[in-house]
């Protein structure tokens, strides 16, 4: 039988992404919705630590291994701001298009070479609940914040992340070319591996 691992996220898209790679390791993934679970509020202060409590509660609730992640951008003229709070940095229950509107009006009066920014993406595993050596993975993918959206592709800061490698924000990147380079898919990469060591 496959090795069972719970994923601590209620966002078909990562099931999608992770059961693909995993796959090749031989391991299913279950969504945590498979056991009733929510995703419990996130109080860390980190994206480490967001990772770790959200995985170490679907572990102690399933008694199975657990994956989870956490991601954001990071600016470095706001000091790290939206940082962890990227996906309600408008309000609990803003909208990609409300936090990313916020993000550009405070950056308005920042000069063009002081706009570097980079989407940081933490993934967890733990064996069981109280795992006291979790694999972490951690991807980090470098750009600019641009002054307007551009791009239909991809989600929340996606329209105003300059990617200077390929002279285009990361909305106008196809979703294969985005999942190779990105934050996720090089942390999705790293645990990978590590499960198959
Ligand atoms: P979470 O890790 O699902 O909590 O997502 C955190 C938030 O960071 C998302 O809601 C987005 O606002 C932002 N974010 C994380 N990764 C990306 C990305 O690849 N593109 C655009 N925004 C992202």
């Amino acid at each position: 039988m496959k090795r069972q691992i719970v994923l601590a996220s209620g966002n078909p898209g990562k099931l999608k992404e992770l059961s693909a790679l995993l796959r090749e390791i031989d391991r299913e993934v279950l969504p945590q919705s498979r056991f009733g679970l929510k995703t419990p509020e996130e109080i860390g202060l980190t994206f480490v630590e967001n990772a770790i409590l959200k995985a170490r509660y679907v572990a102690e609730q399933t008694g199975l291994p657990a994956i989870a992640d956490d991601s954001g951008i990071e600016v470095d003229a706001l000091q790290g701001r939206p940082g962890i709070r990227s996906a309600r940095y408008a309000g609990e229950n803003a909208s990609d298009e409300e936090n990313l509107k916020k993000l550009l009006k405070e950056m308005e009066a920042v000069a063009d070479t002081d706009r570097q920014c980079r989407f940081h993406c933490v993934i967890v595993y733990l064996r069981f609940a109280r795992d006291p050596i979790p694999i972490i993975c951690h991807g980090v993918w470098e750009g600019h914040l641009l002054r307007e959206p551009v791009g239909e592709q991809g989600f929340g800061y996606d329209p105003i992340f300059y990617v200077p490698a390929y002279g285009c924000s990361s909305a106008e990147l196809q979703p294969e070319v985005k999942n190779r380079i990105s934050h996720r898919g090089q942390a999705l990469r790293e645990l990978v591996k590590k499960l198959d060591e």
